[in-house]
């Protein structure tokens, strides 16, 4: 197999990130320039801000990519760029400066979704770690700020190809953490530091029934619907007006207007900010809330796992960082027989190695883009 050093570009969202990657294994540099702090004022990322962002950021930021990885614009083998999901404007950035990079310096164009991009994060992992048995088939479930599907993955020779048996209908399950956390006065975004306060409460104190899917999907777009068997979604929005139903009627608006005043008053809260901030009440709503959604995850992707009799579990995504989740998919795979595999942290938020990866098997199968692609806001993965 020929060896290959792929500069990898994503800009997808709110992170602006380049990597060089060699071969879809060896991570040669991985810089990701975060835009959290400058959202944060505003609860969620800003579309227009955020495309600004990755104006500024995305030349410095390849060039770190590339001096940390002892490269050059020549010496690279192709440039590989996330051409979808996301937002359409910050995507553009990413692909604009790709292409003109291909173009200039005569170099393949690889263009990846976003969400095979969160796949091949957790095979450049084992990769690294020598892990180079994979049994399939593979149950990926993509967990992360705008995402919640399972895909069944399979490969054949360089060609990966996902078949989709279960999406989320509503909100996915970062999102349900960040809204949630937003509502109790903890900023954005809410996933991770909703992960270290549970640990603090009782996560069997509040009961929230399971999620119900009466309603009709508003997320059908995002599904290849290919596939006649049976299907695996998620709903998280009825969670998410549960904690709001169980705080009005509890009385703490008052508690969550004093915190969240407190904390915008510090520059960067440390977790203990946040921790001395945090009443019983609340630590238990947080706990509650994550072992549902937890529970939820796990439960869907179990009986997923069982109806395609797969060998493999993938979980990945920006959720994926989270320590129950975690603890709760090894314990639930190791009493079926499955093997389940995680990004490192810092592979499962969004990051351009994962990009680079993705594009490897592509690079040998020659499957390059044309110039004159353009950004794919809902891209399917198929
Ligand atoms: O994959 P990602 O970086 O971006 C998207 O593609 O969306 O995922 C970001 C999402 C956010 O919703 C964030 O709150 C959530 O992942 N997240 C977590 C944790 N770390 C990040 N959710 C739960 N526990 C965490 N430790
Ligand atoms: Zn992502």
């Amino acid at each position: 197999m020929r060896d290959a050093n792929i500069l990898g570009i994503e800009s997808s969202c709110d992170e602006t990130a380049a990597a060089v990657v060699r071969s879809g294994e060896q991570i040669a540099s991985n810089v990701v320039f975060s835009q959290i702090a400058m959202h944060q004022p505003y609860g969620g990322v800003v579309p227009e801000l955020a495309s600004r962002e990755h104006l500024r950021a995305i030349v410095p930021v390849v060039r770190k990519a590339l001096a940390d990885a002892g490269q050059s614009y020549q010496s690279i083998d192709a440039i590989a760029v996330t051409q979808g999901l996301g937002l359409a404007g910050a995507l553009l950035v990413g692909i604009s400066y790709a292409k003109a990079l291909a173009f200039s310096l005569d170099k393949p164009l690889i263009a990846v979704n976003h969400l095979e991009g969160h796949i091949h994060a957790v095979l450049l992992e084992e990769r690294r770690k020598g892990n180079h048995e994979l049994r399939f088939p593979v149950l990926a479930l993509v967990v992360s700020g705008g995402h919640t599907h399972l895909y069944l993955a399979k490969q054949e020779s360089n060609s990966w190809s996902y078949q989709n048996i279960g999406h989320t209908r509503d909100d996915a399950a970062g999102e349900a953490f960040d809204k949630v956390a937003k509502l109790l006065g903890l900023g954005y975004p809410g996933g991770p530091i909703v992960d270290k306060l549970s640990a603090h409460g009782d996560p069997h104190a509040v009961k929230f029934p399971p999620p119900q899917l009466k309603h009709r999907d508003r997320n059908d777009r995002n599904a290849a619907r290919t596939y006649d068997g049976p299907r695996f979604d998620f709903s998280y929005s009825g969670i998410k007006t549960a904690v709001l139903r169980y705080v009005e009627t509890h009385n703490m608006q008052a508690s969550i207007a004093e915190r969240r005043k407190a904390l915008l008053a510090i520059t960067l809260p440390r977790f203990e900010d946040y921790l001395s901030h945090s009443d019983k009440q609340m630590l238990d709503l947080v706990a509650s809330f994550q072992r549902a959604v937890v529970e939820d995850l796990a439960g869907k992707t179990l009986a997923a796992a069982r109806a395609y009799d797969v060998a493999t579990l993938f979980v990945t995504g920006g959720v994926a960082a989270n320590q129950e989740l975690r603890q709760q998919f090894e314990q639930d795979a190791a009493r079926e027989g499955l093997s389940v595999y995680f990004p490192s942290r810092p592979l499962s938020t969004d990051n351009a190695a994962m990009i680079a990866a993705a594009a490897y098997p592509k690079f040998l199968a020659h499957d390059f883009a044309p110039m004159d692609f353009s950004a794919e806001a809902g891209m399917v993965l198929k």
